[in-house]
């Protein structure tokens, strides 16, 4: 069977769907079956029950996103071709798309169901995901971080950003910054509910889209850069873990927010809690986005005073993949002062010691995480208010180093 699947350009600069052939529909049809059936094996040998159980079978029915179908070149349509022409994808210009979360989750679980090629051996990048009510009142702080690495001196590219916002806030940024045309298509998102940890997979999920990304680092309005992009794109590359904080708790607010109701996917001697600041590789992102055995348990049983954003992550990633990750977080904060949140720091705070010992240099505690090497532990740290900005510009390049 030999059919021209082409469509001849590239269906992210268009605005509309292209008319479609009635065959060509047929067969991609046929095609999606084939793929959908064969993938749902490889997902069986990939993750054993984990995934199978339960994951993907009402998305069956959909149709992978005309969004999604780019390529300009003419080939035979095969379902191997299919594949290659999912992996063959030029990443697309702006982070903004057509999908609904299902189609969403979906297109980013591919690779669950249809193994990847593995991609030529350039650098891949760091994906980082804001995970924002709106503004971001440190984007010139963060513009400086990026700047000058788009290219990393060599044409090779080691970030890509995208923006979680309020659902209809506009972000205004100029086509110069690093931030435009990155907000993803968002949903209302609450404090410690499930939509928080929806709002992460939604930004994981476009993230995966774009085949270069391999680590996706969340971060918040109020998160800083504590070193230069390139060496924490090195820093995170050595390693062979995802940084997740994985905490054992006994008390209340530990193994006391478990739900009975989590049996028997969890049990109470697997419950973990964590910081929700992520840092995911490629393979274990995958599997979140493709989660359909323990998340849906979580949204319907962890509920306040369970937080979902604290407990997911580190109670399923302990289970999967315990191997897989640091059982740290690369991301520091402050909770010393008690009480439900973390301490927030501004201009009065933000002095050149302050600084200093968040980056590590001059600390005796480093972290032996990657083989022997003894590293600073963390990477980012919270909360800065939007005050801290000026502080922060002012001594960014001397003890940050960008
Ligand atoms: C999304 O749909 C709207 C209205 O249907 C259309 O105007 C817009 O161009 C579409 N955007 C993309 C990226 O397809
Ligand atoms: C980026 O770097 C260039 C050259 O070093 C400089 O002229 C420009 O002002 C910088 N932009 C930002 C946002 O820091
Ligand atoms: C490109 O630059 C990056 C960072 O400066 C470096 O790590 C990499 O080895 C360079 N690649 C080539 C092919 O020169
Ligand atoms: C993280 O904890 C798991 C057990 O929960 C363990 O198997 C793994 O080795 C730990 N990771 C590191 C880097 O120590």
């Amino acid at each position: 069977m030999v059919v021209n699947c082409s469509k001849g350009k590239d269906v992210y600069a268009m605005a509309t769907a292209p008319p479609r052939r009635f065959s060509v529909d047929l067969v991609r049809l046929f095609l999606l079956f084939a793929v959908l059936t064969t993938g749902f094996l490889v997902a069986v040998l990939f993750f054993g029950d984990g995934v199978a159980a339960s994951s993907y079978y009402r998305l069956r029915s959909l149709a992978l996103p005309d969004v999604l179908h780019a390529v300009g070149r003419s080939a035979p349509c095969t379902e191997e071709n299919e594949v290659e022409r999912w992996w063959a994808r030029p990443p697309a210009k702006s982070a903004w798309h057509n999908m609904s979360d299902d189609e969403l989750l979906w297109a980013a679980s591919f690779e669950a169901r249809a193994a990847p090629p593995r991609r030529p051996s350039k650098p891949r990048k760091v994906a980082f995901l804001f995970l924002t009510r709106g503004p971001l009142p440190l984007a010139p702080l963060w513009e400086r971080f990026f700047n000058g690495t788009s290219t990393g001196g060599n044409g090779t590219e080691l970030f890509s950003v995208y923006v979680h916002t309020t659902p209809g806030y506009l972000p205004d940024f100029p086509p110069s910054s690093p931030f435009h045309g990155r907000q993803v298509p968002s949903q209302v998102t609450q404090w410690g509910r499930p939509s928080m940890v929806d709002a992460e997979r939604r930004l994981l999920a476009n993230a995966l889209l774009d085949h270069d990304n391999e680590h996706f680092v969340l971060v918040s309005e109020s998160c800083i850069p504590l070193h230069p992009l390139p060496t924490i794109h090195a820093y995170l590359a050595r390693s062979v873990h995802s940084f997740i904080q994985v905490i054992d708790d006994p008390g209340p607010d530990g193994r006391g927010r478990y739900h009975a109701g989590m049996a028997p996917d969890v049990s109470i001697s697997q419950w973990r809690k964590g910081s929700q600041w992520f840092e995911l590789r490629r393979s274990l992102a995958v599997f979140v986005v493709a989660d359909g055995r323990y998340y849906p348990r979580f949204q319907e049983v962890c509920r306040p005073p369970c937080y979902v954003d604290e407990h997911y992550l580190p109670t399923v990633l302990t289970i999967v993949a315990p191997g897989s990750i640091a059982n740290r977080s690369v991301t520091w904060v402050d909770w010393s002062r008690s009480g439900a949140h973390p301490a927030s720091f501004g201009t009065k705070d933000v002095r050149e010691k302050f600084l200093e010992s968040l980056v590590g240099k001059k600390e005796k505690k480093r972290c032996t995480d990657n083989a022997d090497l003894e590293e600073p532990c963390f990477l980012f740290a919270r909360k800065f208010a939007p005050s801290a900005l000026q502080p922060l510009l002012d001594l960014s390049s001397s003890i940050l180093g960008y």
